[in-house]
């Protein structure tokens, strides 16, 4: 019979405390051990790079140099990025205007155009209209006319009258719906719209000329 009391304990449980502890310690390396192996095996996986572009253009009046992800739409790089919030977006599939911008002089829908194609362009935004704090006899008009309601359309609106007055001093109302055909206004205030631009025209040169020089 042992003398050691622990020996004799162990012996009665059928096993050895030192057997025991090794035993116990192996299963508890092994646990410990297993996520880092899984963690060593598990492929890492890096996201895609995006595609991007260096593009050079004007924003009203001002000279940029922007890196654009070449799917970045036009209305995306000036809300987004430029922070040029004034140009709204309304269905973004190219229906209803809202989001206007003139793109060498002519009306785009922004929304729709990649900002990759504006490279090398000059771009008008409604926020170009106003110089040194004052509002583009245009936007005078509409204001004088109460054309805007809701507003949201208001700048779409804006930016294909702009165009137009440039290309036709003085249109008549049917030239004015024609041109904005394009520019839906939910809150049906067309014929005040209308108004506002026949008047811009009737007023001269001075509506037509401010905000669109850069
Ligand atoms: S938001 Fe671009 S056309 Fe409607
Ligand atoms: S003023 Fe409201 S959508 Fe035109």
């Amino acid at each position: 019979m042992s003398t050691d009391p622990e020996k004799t304990d162990d012996r009665d449980a059928g096993v050895s405390r030192r057997e025991f502890i090794g035993v116990t310690g192996a299963a508890l390396v092994a646990t410990t051990a297993a996520p880092a192996l899984e963690a060593q095996t598990t492929p890492t996986t890096n996201p895609p790079a995006r595609p991007h572009t260096a593009i050079r253009l004007t924003v009203n009046g001002g000279a940029r140099r922007i890196e654009v992800d070449d799917h970045w739409t036009l209305a995306e790089l000036l809300r987004d990025h430029l922070r040029l919030t004034g140009t709204k977006l309304g269905c973004e599939r190219g229906e209803c205007g809202a989001c206007t911008v003139l793109v060498d002089d002519k009306p785009v829908y922004s929304c729709s155009y990649l900002a990759v194609w504006a490279d090398g362009k000059k771009v008008l935004t409604v926020e170009g209209l106003t110089r040194d704090g004052k509002l583009d006899p245009l936007q005078e008009a509409f204001i004088a006319h109460d054309a805007p309601q809701c507003g949201f359309c208001t700048s779409g609106q804006l930016m294909t009258a702009k165009a137009l007055l440039s290309q036709t001093p003085r249109p008549t109302p049917a030239e004015v719906r024609t041109a904005l055909t394009g520019n839906l206004c939910r809150c049906s205030n067309y014929n005040r719209i209308v108004e506002a631009v026949v008047a811009a025209g009737a007023a001269g040169p001075s509506a037509r000329t401010q905000g669109g020089a850069q």
